[in-house]
């Protein structure tokens, strides 16, 4: 269930300067974006945050929106823009369709044992929190994370290691993904 606390106020003076010059524009100087479409940043874990970083410079995982910070990112010290993101306090999320956000629960928790869709909760943790190797889910905006499911479903998004994502997103139905992407929205 997602808290609503008052929005902190962000000390855009302790950001990195490319995040108070380029990324804030969409990711929020403190990591909470406004728009569905663009990712939080605050909290996910700093490897992780490094690693997409590292994958959109060199090609391995793309998006035009992204691509036209790309030489914000190559002059950036790219460990320190993710130890920043990810000491941010991530704001909740919010469910605007609590039936479908409680389909998503179920899948989830459990998985789909009839088509082989392991549970969500075995990688990212019952919380959404994610660990050092799977990222966090929880909180993040449904419209973002419904985008990146399909995207690992079509192929168009490849840079999971040993494709453990496309594989548990090739069984799932496009309602399971709305589902699960509203169940996430308000971990
Ligand atoms: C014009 C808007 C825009 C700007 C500016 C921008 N981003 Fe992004 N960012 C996006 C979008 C859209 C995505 C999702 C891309 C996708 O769908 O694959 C994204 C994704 C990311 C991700 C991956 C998040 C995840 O959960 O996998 C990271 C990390 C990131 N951006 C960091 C940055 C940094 C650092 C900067 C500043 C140098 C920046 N972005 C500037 C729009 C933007
Ligand atoms: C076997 C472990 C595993 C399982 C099970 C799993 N995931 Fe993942 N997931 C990962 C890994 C690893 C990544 C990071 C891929 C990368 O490095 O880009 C990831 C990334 C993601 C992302 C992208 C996050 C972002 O910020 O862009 C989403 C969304 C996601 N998983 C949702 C799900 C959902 C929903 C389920 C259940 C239906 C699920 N995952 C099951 C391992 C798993």
């Amino acid at each position: 269930m997602a808290i609503a606390f008052a929005a902190p106020v962000a000390i855009a003076a302790d950001a990195p300067e490319v995040v108070q010059t380029v990324c804030s524009a969409c990711h929020g100087v403190d990591g909470n974006s406004v728009a569905p479409t663009f990712p939080k940043l605050a909290g996910l874990q700093a490897a992780y945050l490094e690693k997409q970083m590292r994958e959109f410079l060199s090609g391995k995982r793309k998006n035009e929106i992204m691509d036209a910070s790309l030489p914000a990112l190559k002059s950036a010290d790219l460990t320190v823009v993710a130890a920043y993101y990810a000491e941010q306090k991530p704001a909740g999320g919010t469910v605007s369709d609590e039936k479908l956000a409680a389909a998503g629960k179920v899948l989830f928790d459990d998985g789909n044992t009839t088509s082989g869709v392991p549970a969500c909760s075995g990688c990212h943790l019952p919380t959404g929190a994610g660990n050092e190797r799977y990222p966090r889910l929880a909180g993040q905006h449904a419209t973002y994370t419904a985008a990146q499911i399909q995207a690992f479903k079509a192929g168009t998004r490849t840079n999971d290691k040993a494709r453990v994502m496309r594989a548990v997103a090739a069984r799932l139905t496009d309602e399971e993904i709305a589902a699960v992407a509203e169940y996430i929205a308000g971990l």
